[in-house]
């Protein structure tokens, strides 16, 4: 869990590796005057990441990593997170698997939003699976990270209908809505429930 100390806003990284849909949203949420949050860092895994141009159009700080030697570059960036003295990190479509030695270094300050009602369907392809399993309802959840995949503490979820004629993508679009409105619901959530 995440502290919030006086009225200081919480130093936080965003962690990317796609279109950034829901890092536009986190910006704009640290924007308010009252967030409890100010984005210091954005960190992709892909050097194309779409999601890289919110970097740039708010003039935050961003490296990419590759991560193909997860322990040199997992390395260089706690150096950088040191740097920027970052106290949450915020995993946003991030399709990299951080080490157990990584979460434990910034343990109970790691959040994910995935794109399912964990831990109904972890890992990849959800909104797939959840068509060709014919299941009503799908939605997002935001939790904690820890060392296996999608199963940290659930801090927050939102139910969405899957109608008939739903497809992927339709599906994708649908709960990405509902993502941009509970992660810094969640966020908040998370940095007062102490
Ligand atoms: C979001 O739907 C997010 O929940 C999902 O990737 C998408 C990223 O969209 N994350 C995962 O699947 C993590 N396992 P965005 O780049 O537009 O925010």
């Amino acid at each position: 869990m995440v502290k919030l100390i006086g009225f200081k806003k919480v130093n936080t990284a965003v962690f990317i590796s796609g279109a950034g849909s829901n890092l536009r949203s986190l910006i704009k949420f640290s924007l308010l005057k009252k967030s409890p949050i100010k984005i210091n860092f954005i960190v992709s895994s892909k050097i194309k990441a779409k999601g890289l141009e919110y970097a740039k159009l708010h003039k935050i700080k961003k490296k990419t990593y590759n991560f193909k030697n997860i322990s040199f570059s997992e390395k260089v960036l706690l150096k950088e997170l040191e740097i920027s003295k970052i106290n949450l990190i915020c995993l946003a479509g991030f399709m990299i698997i951080l080490s157990k030695n990584f979460i434990k270094k910034f343990n109970g300050k790691i959040l994910n939003i995935h794109p399912s009602l964990l831990p109904k369907y972890k890992g990849l392809n959800t909104h797939e699976r959840v068509i060709n399993n014919r299941e009503k309802f799908s939605g997002c959840t935001v939790h904690y990270v820890n060392s296996q995949l999608d199963a940290g503490k659930i801090i927050m979820q939102k139910k969405v209908k899957v109608s008939k004629k739903e497809n992927p993508q339709s599906l994708k679009e649908k709960i990405l809505k509902q993502e941009h409105q509970i992660y810094p619901k969640a966020i908040s959530k998370a940095l007062t429930s102490l």
